[in-house]
């Protein structure tokens, strides 16, 4: 398909973060927004880890389901096909080398370390970080900070939840995606102890007090 010309133009323009949008399609659907800005639409996913149902099973009768592969093979499908803007899902490192290889070849992993983690007396070697794979997200502009594809926390204490994200652990996801806070959503599709909408809040009175 050729360029649509007057597209190329205007996403030359610094302003201009729906050129991702556009180069996919090679159509100029960013210009269909107020001042050729699009809102998009994420999601952020942190299901129970493959093997692990049984720590949900008390208030999930299906829990069970997450020890099979294909229950996360739907749920990557269901990303792929619902959130073609961007995504980002939580997995343990035991089940890196099953759950990779149902995603796109252009997703990314992401790494959540833990310098504080659970230290078991019988694992010699401790599981002190977990992936996130990730994919999509708004293309940013040369001004905006450049973001690292790891993040550094200790683990969440005393949330009663097991699988609990710490505080800090959201906004590295919405800046994996590269979420505007003034337009954008992610959906926290196993929201638990809602650790994302929390900074949503957190975020958008920042965004109002701003010199304009
Ligand atoms: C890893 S935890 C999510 C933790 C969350 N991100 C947080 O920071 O609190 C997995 C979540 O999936 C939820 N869940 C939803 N549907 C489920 C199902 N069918 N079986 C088991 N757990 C399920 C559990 O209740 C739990 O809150």
């Amino acid at each position: 398909m050729d360029k649509h010309t007057d597209c190329e133009d205007a996403c030359q323009l610094k302003e201009a973060k729906g050129y991702h949008s556009c180069q996919q399609t090679g159509l100029c659907a960013w210009l269909e927004g107020t001042n050729g800005y699009r809102s998009m639409r994420f999601a952020y996913a942190d299901p129970p880890y493959l093997g692990c149902g049984k720590l949900y099973a008390m208030h999930h009768p299906d829990a069970m389901d997450w020890n099979e592969p294909e229950t996360h093979r739907r749920l990557v499908e269901r990303l792929c096909a619902e959130y073609p803007d961007g995504w980002a899902m939580s997995l343990s490192t035991p089940s890196l080398r099953v759950l990779l290889p149902m995603c796109p070849l252009d997703c990314r992993i992401g790494s959540w370390v833990k310098p504080f983690a659970v230290f078991n007396p019988n694992v010699p070697v401790a599981y002190a970080w977990e992936p996130v794979i990730f994919r999509g997200g708004r293309r940013r502009g040369r001004d905006e900070p450049t973001v690292r594809d790891w993040h550094s926390e200790n683990i969440a204490m005393k949330k009663g939840l097991p699988g609990a994200k710490p505080p800090k652990f959201a906004m590295w996801i919405a800046d994996l995606l590269g979420v505007d806070w003034t337009q954008d959503t992610i959906e926290d599709l196993f929201p638990g102890t809602h650790g994302m909408s929390l900074i949503w809040k957190e975020r958008i009175p920042m965004l109002e007090e701003a010199p304009v």
